[in-house]
């Protein structure tokens, strides 16, 4: 049975994800604050806005203190091995126990392009079929980033739908591509 309240720390070779908790919230604002993270996630609506400051770290804190509470979310943060680092964050959400189904997210800022994000989808991946049992994992993402469907391919994700000009971005409609693995699709060397 899923239990999303169990959160183990996963290790890869390049990135280990640890669970999140109200310490990392420093950590994790001075990345989030990233204009292309902001962006790419569909954080914010234009080029202006994204500079903005978002959530102070008190209210970060008390975010980060209920997912670390919470039974229906995973919340880690990627952490380079090599250096130590804080890179960014990886999510299972969205837990359906009947559906054995969650959703999947994730960002990095400032690490891009060393294979730490493809690492860290497959052990979010792996731990979501082997360790939870789920049969579904479903994640979203833009048009303009070809760089995130790209990953999400290499390890396993199809796509299966496209919620048209789901985001506003500087006056433009963006598509917003709903992809998603099944139990059956999914290889434990490849995914
Ligand atoms: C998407 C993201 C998690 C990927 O992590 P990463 O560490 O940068 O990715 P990796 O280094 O593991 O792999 C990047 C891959 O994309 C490829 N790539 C880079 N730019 C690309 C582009 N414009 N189009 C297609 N593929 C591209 C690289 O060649 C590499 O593939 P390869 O290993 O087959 O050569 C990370 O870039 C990120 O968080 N970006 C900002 C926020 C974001 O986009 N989050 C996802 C929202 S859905």
């Amino acid at each position: 049975m899923a239990d999303f309240s169990r959160k183990p720390t996963l290790i890869g070779e390049l990135v280990e994800l640890r669970p999140a908790s109200k310490d990392d919230a420093a950590s994790l604002r001075a990345l989030m604050v990233d204009p292309e993270v902001s962006r790419l996630t569909g954080s914010v609506h234009s080029d202006d806005e994204s500079s903005h400051e978002g959530w102070t770290v008190e209210q970060l804190e008390e975010v980060y203190e209920g997912w670390a509470a919470a039974d229906d979310r995973i919340v880690w943060v990627i952490v380079e091995r090599a250096t130590g680092e804080v890179v960014g964050e990886a999510v299972l959400n969205e837990l359906d126990p009947g559906n054995r189904s969650c959703g999947f997210r994730i960002w990095i800022s400032g690490a891009s392009g060393r294979g730490l994000g493809t690492e860290a989808t497959r052990l979010a991946v792996f731990h979501g079929f082997d360790d939870q049992r789920l049969n579904r994992i479903e994640l979203e993402v833009y048009a303009f980033n070809p760089r995130a469907r790209h990953v999400y391919e290499k390890v396993g994700f199809a796509h299966e739908g496209t919620r048209r000009e789901a985001l506003l971005y500087n006056g433009e409609g963006v598509d917003a591509h709903i992809m998603s693995m099944l139990r059956s699709e999914w290889r434990p060397a490849s995914g």
